[in-house]
């Protein structure tokens, strides 16, 4: 296992590690490898069809590589792609996005518009969950190192937004006194933090594996932005981050957002996009795809109505459908917060979205988990037969086999990939898909 190997970089994985070749083809998977590289490498695990290895010195660097800023990139994982420059990552997403549209959905030359990408690929995620360690008697909060389950600390995370690395470093000192469940100490678990970028407020929650005393009084008023403290009780031994129970502990249960002038109630569970700018860009574009002006649409994983309320502002009126009872009690508030009186929405499984239905939608725009609609849902499309569907997505390969169980009753138009999530190696797309007159 300790022989140097010379290697050359080919492509990244869809993990984001380097895949190369040996001089006799054989594949060798080597994390932060970049395509063009030339490498001495050890392997770590060999196969018969495959090896992974180490980079011992890299021989020819590519002029992509860049020095990543965060001091701990290389022992926390939480990013995998901070080593190579923002312009190339943006290339390659495009790319995974053409690759899964011509492998999975087998479309011979697709479509595919550059990809929608960040002037500032930094201090982006308005969202994160944090675990609380100790240190000589200190509380302290970091992530759980992919490979040894040790925490990794550090002082701020660059792709956190600045109200969320604040928040971090003025709630954990209201919570000394309390000590870790990691360590078998004590009941602070996590500490979640999301932030509204537009309008500064940030909403904690506390992850505790036992309620805190009721005497113990929090306040978090001389904090800037930090609206309210939540306790969310986890009692359970697994890896799972949060609870079923929460309560207020301090302040509101919710924080607000703006996003393309419109005000958002986001509660401490509710999806919202992790990334509050480019979401702007995405729902603007997944508007101007849906072409919705006058029309009757149906948005289907609806979440708290953050598209069906940016779509209402033209469609004549929009149904939002999520499965997620709190969810969709927040879209409702949501809507009365704007004032919108053209959407309803349905806590219902999209499985069942049509069965009540009597006549299809103009226009169905789809925003699925990563796993992609079940195939049900697929049929029921199909049989109800929207003139156009969008399609938001968050993994190119569930996108485009869902796109192939469509075909020969929609046409796929174009794509185009946004990037929600710089440094990682995720990728979002907007797909729209037109139906096929017979
Ligand atoms: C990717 S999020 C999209 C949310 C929303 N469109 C947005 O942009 O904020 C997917 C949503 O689908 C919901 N969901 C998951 N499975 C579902 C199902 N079977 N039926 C309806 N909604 C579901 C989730 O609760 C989540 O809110």
């Amino acid at each position: 296992m300790d022989t140097k190997i010379e290697v050359i970089g080919v492509d990244l994985s869809q993990e984001g590690e380097g895949i190369a070749k040996t001089e006799g083809g054989y594949t060798v998977f080597v994390p932060y490898l970049l395509p063009g590289e030339k490498a001495y490498i050890k392997y770590t695990q060999k196969g018969k069809r495959y090896a992974k290895g180490e980079i011992l010195e890299i021989q020819e660097s590519s002029p992509m590589r860049t020095k990543a800023p965060c001091p701990v990139y290389y022992e926390c994982g939480g990013c995998q792609l901070q080593h190579f420059e923002y312009s190339g990552q943006l290339k390659w997403k495009e790319k995974k996005v053409k690759d899964s549209l011509i492998r999975l959905a087998e479309i011979k030359n697709p479509k595919i518009n550059p990809i929608i990408g960040m002037d500032n690929p930094w201090h982006y995620r308005n969202r994160g969950q944090f675990v609380i360690g100790e240190k000589e008697g200190k509380l302290r909060y970091g992530f759980y190192s992919p490979k040894s389950h040790s925490i990794v600390s550090f002082a701020e995370c660059p792709i956190h937004h600045s109200f969320v690395n604040k928040a971090l470093k003025g709630v954990l000192p209201e919570l000394e006194g309390f000590h870790s469940f990691f360590e078998n100490k004590g009941v602070l678990r996590h500490l979640a933090l999301r932030c509204g970028e537009k309008t500064g407020e940030v909403l904690a929650t506390v992850v505790v594996s036992e309620p805190l005393p009721k005497t113990h009084r929090l306040d978090c008023s001389s904090l800037d932005g930090v609206v309210g403290i939540v306790e969310n009780i986890n009692k359970s031994r697994s890896s799972k981050v949060f609870g079923e129970k929460e309560r207020v502990i301090w302040g509101k249960d919710h924080l607000e957002e703006r996003l393309l002038g419109l005000r958002f109630k986001i509660s401490s569970q509710s999806f919202f996009q992790n990334n509050t700018s480019q979401a702007e860009k995405l729902y603007s574009l997944v508007l101007k795809y849906a072409n919705v002006k006058g029309k009757k649409v149906i948005d289907l994983y609806s979440g708290i109505g953050s598209i069906t309320l940016v779509l209402a502002k033209e469609a004549k009126d929009v149904l939002g459908v999520e499965i997620v009872k709190a969810a969709v009690r927040d879209a409702e508030a949501n809507a009365r917060l704007n004032q919108n009186e053209n959407v309803h929405f349905k806590a219902i499984d999209a499985a069942d979205a049509f069965k009540q239905e009597k006549a299809p939608p103009d226009v169905l725009v789809v925003d699925p988990p990563r796993k992609g609609m079940e195939k049900r849902v697929i049929e029921d499309i199909v049989r109800f037969g929207p003139q156009r569907i969008v399609y938001v997505s968050c993994n190119p390969d569930t996108l485009a086999r869902d796109i192939k169980l469509l075909e020969g009753n929609y046409n796929f138009i174009e794509a185009t990939p946004v990037d929600m999530f710089p440094q990682t190696t995720h990728v979002e797309c907007v797909v729209l898909m037109s139906r096929v007159e017979k």
